[in-house]
């Protein structure tokens, strides 16, 4: 099979590129740089360095490609609330971008990348695909359009489509900005080094934690997976866990003294998010298989690795 991944250099694209690609499939990438790596990709994927708003290189990177993954974004929850303008263009105006090229060219399925953030608070839990996504912030709007473009284009021109609803992903490669920085590397990061972890809200909050190789396979298996056009589908662990918990998690993993702080102003975001992963364990047969500790163990070796290979490097 012959891929194009949009977001390659990204967390969740590098991991599937590269895993794609060592099941010896063409997989070609197209990635802006503005967070992604280009080092987190192993040298079989031919990664060209671009916007995916724009339209002509599409046009060349999609000759003879039967599957597209539709990754790149802007991902920041906390940052589309001040640039929502930024996350219209990028997130809903490259999916239309994309959709155009591919009807132009003739593509066979797009997987997009979705996120379980389109739920919001929903009074069942764990949510299934049926609940009415209820957007709290730009980023989440601007998936829940995306969707509904990448289906519409999909109906109109032929195009086989599967939106995969991604909950909280986590694990080795993912990026670590300075500022919102997401919540397990932050709180393993400052459970090793005895410094501070800040909760908001009370820690009663809970999410859905997935480890970035249960969502690779879920993300493998939608591109050639029968009976699936047209469909939305959760990828998540399945299971619920408060961030208070994630956060004794940390401590006894790192076997670290941190200062845990409380701060009860600050809303602690959405009260419960779990997925319901029924229809991804029906269609997809998938089946997550990383528990959230062996997970966070996995997580720790790779950013204790990668700090010692910045110290080594320092020297
Ligand atoms: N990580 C999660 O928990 C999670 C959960 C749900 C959904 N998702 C979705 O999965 C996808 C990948 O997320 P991630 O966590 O790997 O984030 P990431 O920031 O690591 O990856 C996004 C990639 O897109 C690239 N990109 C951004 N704007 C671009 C543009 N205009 N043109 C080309 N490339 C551009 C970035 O450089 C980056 O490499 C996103 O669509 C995100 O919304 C992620």
């Amino acid at each position: 099979m012959r891929y194009l991944i949009t977001g390659a250099a990204g967390f969740l694209g590098s991991a599937l590129a590269n895993r794609l690609a060592a099941i010896d499939n063409v997989v070609l990438g197209l990635d802006d740089l503005s967070t992604g790596d280009p080092n987190s990709l192993n040298q079989q994927v031919q990664l060209t360095v671009g916007d995916v708003n724009d339209r002509p290189k599409l046009w060349s990177l999609l000759q003879r490609v039967d599957c597209v993954y539709h990754l790149a974004a802007m991902v920041s929850v906390q940052e589309s609330v001040l640039y929502p303008r930024e996350y219209n263009h990028v997130n809903v105006g490259g999916t239309v971008t994309l959709m155009e090229a591919m009807r132009d060219v003739g593509v066979r399925r797009v997987v997009f990348i979705s996120s379980g953030t389109v739920y919001g608070n929903q009074p069942q839990q764990p949510v299934n695909e049926s609940a009415i996504p209820n957007p709290r912030a730009p980023y989440a709007v601007s998936k829940v359009a995306a969707e509904y473009y990448v289906k519409s284009i999909g109906s109109l021109w032929g195009i086989e489509t599967v939106c995969l609803r991604v909950f909280n992903a986590y694990g080795p490669g993912q990026h670590i900005p300075p500022v919102h920085t997401p919540v397990i590397p932050s709180f393993l990061r400052q459970a090793a080094e005895n410094g501070t972890i800040v909760i908001h809200g009370d820690g009663s909050q809970t999410r859905d934690y997935v480890y970035v190789d249960d969502v690779v396979e879920g993300m493998i298996s939608a591109a050639d997976a029968p009976d699936v056009n047209q469909l939305t589908i959760n990828i998540g662990s399945g299971t619920e866990t408060s961030v208070k918990e994630l956060s004794r998690l940390a401590v006894e993993l790192t076997g670290g003294k941190p200062e845990i702080v409380y701060n009860p102003r600050s809303e602690g975001g959405l009260s419960r998010l779990c997925a319901d992963i029924s229809a991804a364990r029906q269609l997809l047969d998938y089946e997550p298989k990383i528990e959230l500790s062996d997970g966070l163990a996995k997580t720790l070796a790779f950013i204790n690795g990668k700090a010692q290979h910045n110290n080594t490097s320092a020297d």
